[in-house]
């Protein structure tokens, strides 16, 4: 079963699936990026990954118009040659092919779209779900926009590679107050010593996670209270528990900060009722009973 990838319209072998050397994305990640999960071939939060893209693409004056019918077509389709009926989609958009120049391009100028799909390992993120996993801090290393989705990434590659080194999962950034951000790939969330759910509100130095924002809705009624707000490094440290949400993570419990138990090291019991009012938020859209 050939892998089959999307380039400006067209779906190819993902060998040929190819851009020309001078696309703007690939001299200057000069573009944004979504990634959509879909399970039983229906997707979730398909508007809110829309209406990000759309604020992303904003955030650059790319011009692109996203079209709802456009993306459910291209997904279904994906979907459909591929295969797959539980994974990720990918979507990069960017600003175009042009004469490497730093600068916007005068004139017209059509951005490249392209799309691959993949599934997500479901065995690894339903181990990690249950037994949780290991995250380090690092300092702050990105360009001053994470509100926007774009595929300058090299900070939180960097990022990823730390946490790597370290056998963690997660790399989660505090700036130079020593305030937390967010993961590389993922939101951060604490529970305090007063059993208060507490992220940081999306004030332009974090990414508005879509999992986060079904996280805020579904908790209502599930936990004692909930603020959004920064907090410190050292808030995070003595936390009861920590978690992190992202679309390829869902609810994922954090039990080692830094090489120290988060707790006692377990998953924490409001960490366990949020996963599983997210577990029902996914089968309501989905059908599917996902982890
Ligand atoms: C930096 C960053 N923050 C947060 C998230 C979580 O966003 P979402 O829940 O939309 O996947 C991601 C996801 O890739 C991310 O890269």
């Amino acid at each position: 079963m050939p892998r089959i990838s999307f380039v400006n319209g067209n779906y190819l072998p993902h060998e040929q699936a190819t851009v020309p050397i001078e696309d703007r994305g690939l001299q200057f990640s000069d573009a944004v990026y979504e990634i959509i999960s879909f399970f039983g071939g229906k997707p979730l939060d398909l508007i809110p990954h829309l209406e990000r893209l759309k604020k992303s693409l904003e955030g650059l004056s790319i011009k692109y118009d996203v079209e709802k019918g456009y993306f459910l077509d291209l997904l279904e389709q994906m979907i459909a040659r591929n295969k797959i009926s539980d994974g990720i989609i990918y979507i990069q958009i960017t600003r175009g092919v042009a004469p490497r120049d730093h600068a916007f391009p005068k004139g017209e100028i059509t951005p490249t779209i392209i799309a691959t799909v993949r599934p997500l390992d479901m065995e690894a993120i339903r181990n990690r779900l249950t037994n949780g996993v290991k995250i380090i801090t690092v300092a702050e290393n990105r360009w001053g926009r994470p509100d926007i989705k774009s595929t300058s990434l090299l900070g939180n590659v960097l990022a990823k590679e730390a946490a790597a080194r370290e056998g963690a999962y997660e790399a989660v950034y505090f700036d130079h107050h020593g305030i937390v951000t967010e993961g590389a790939s993922s939101n951060v969330w604490m529970v305090n010593n007063e059993g208060i759910l507490v992220t940081r509100k999306t004030d332009g130095k974090i990414l508005p996670g879509i999992t986060r924002l079904a996280v805020v809705k579904t908790q209502k009624g599930a936990v004692k209270g909930i603020e959004e707000r920064p907090f410190s490094r050292d808030a995070l440290k003595t936390a009861r528990e920590i978690f992190l949400t992202s679309t390829t993570s869902f609810v994922m419990p954090a039990v080692n900060l830094d090489g120290k138990s988060v707790g006692d090291g377990k998953p924490g019991p409001v960490t366990r009722v949020l996963q599983k009012a997210y577990q029902k938020y996914i089968k309501e859209q989905t059908g599917q009973t996902v982890f």
